[in-house]
């Protein structure tokens, strides 16, 4: 999860229409002030940030859904037939996977639910098998692993929402929709994808409230731009956003012109290389020494000579791809190495070299 506040730059280009757009300075000033009132009206909701606990878990599926074009639900109970852990919206599970693979899924099903989970997959034909696997072996009565819930999407209060949604994005914005609806918050969600039989959940969410609904799929209305996405945000509101990258990117660019005041998004793939420098890194354990260029991860370049190299969240906060640094000076990009830790570890998805080589035991 990240959260963004606009923050000064160059002068925005004029909007589509033509029309110069407000000075970036009193945006966030008058943005500032929205938020200060609204607290100080009582009507900004507040709610206690999540507990983090790991439980390893063995959960059973009860069930199997198709929910959409090459999308699945897989509803999990627990094998001892306990209740399970809480989670809050926008919490995600760590499946371990029969071949070894650790994936994260969000959370899509009903928190106040404590007999099952629910998570929903896309099946990715060009991903790193993860999906497929899932898709292909896992069925009722299989058991699996996991790990959490965690929750690095939080859902804090606020006085009104828009929620932004691209296909398998939906997973973690829909309990969040429950939820704004459940406490009377007004809401708007802006849900996209390739086609409306690619997008999951479309009954569930349109029979929550059909005119807070606007699903916009690409093969109709084309792809949105992020201004198209963020035009219904209602005045002071908070935005919560998943989808893919271009969604994502269209949204940032384009939140300092909203009338929201506040964005948090959740990616579910590997964040832009920022200022990527190529680097050395030496695998001692497997005698190669491969180069990093600028714009690659050292996962993506370490997983062609070694595939099996163990990864999941690809964005430094799920601590899988952690290594021991054996030499060299490490950026540390990630959010999940303590700062002992930092001395001989790094998470190799999205930490850099400083400068240098860096030899891993590997
Ligand atoms: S894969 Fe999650 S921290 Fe690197």
């Amino acid at each position: 999860m990240s959260t963004d506040q606009p923050s000064a730059g160059a002068a925005p280009p004029p909007d589509l229409r033509g029309r110069g757009r407000p000075d970036r300075m009193f945006t966030i000033l008058g943005k500032l002030i929205t938020i200060l009132e609204l607290i100080a009206s009582g009507s900004y909701i507040r709610r206690r940030p999540p507990q983090q606990v790991d439980h390893d878990l063995i959960l059973l599926v009860e069930e199997v859904r198709a929910e959409a074009d090459g999308a699945r639900s897989f509803r999990l109970v627990a094998a001892s037939g306990a209740q399970l852990p809480r989670w809050q919206p926008g919490s995600h599970l760590q499946v371990l996977l029969p071949s070894g693979r650790r994936r994260h899924y969000s959370l899509c099903g009903d928190p106040a639910d404590r007999s099952s989970y629910r998570i929903a997959v896309r099946r990715l034909e060009g991903g790193h098998g993860g999906s497929r696997e899932l898709h292909d072996s896992i069925g009722k009565g299989s058991a699996l692993a996991v790990r959490g819930p965690r929750n690095a999407f939080p859902f804090v209060g606020a006085a009104s929402y828009l929620f932004i949604a691209g296909g398998i994005g939906i997973t973690p914005i829909l309990p969040m929709v429950k939820q704004a609806a459940a406490d009377g918050a007004p809401w708007q969600l802006v849900y996209t994808g390739r086609s409306r039989a690619s997008m999951p959940f479309l009954d569930e969410l349109t029979e929550l409230d059909h005119d807070r609904v606007r699903i916009r799929p690409y093969d109709r209305y084309g792809f949105p731009s992020g201004a198209e996405l963020l035009a219904c945000a209602p005045e002071g509101s908070t935005v919560y956003c998943c989808g893919p990258a271009p969604l994502i990117a269209g949204v940032r660019r384009d939140f300092a012109a909203s009338a929201a005041v506040a964005l948090h998004y959740e990616r579910f793939t590997a964040a832009p290389i920022r200022d990527g420098v190529a680097f050395e890194v030496a695998l001692q354990r497997s005698n190669r020494v491969l180069t990093v260029p600028a714009d690659r991860s050292a996962l993506e370049v370490i997983r062609e000579a070694l595939p099996d190299v163990a990864f999941s969240c690809q964005q430094g906060f799920c601590g899988t791809c952690r290594t021991r640094v054996l030499s060299g000076e490490v950026d540390h990009r990630d959010r999940v190495l303590l700062e002992n830790e930092r001395a001989d570890t790094m998470t190799i998805c999205v930490s850099r070299s400083r400068g240098g080589r860096i030899t891993l035991d590997l």
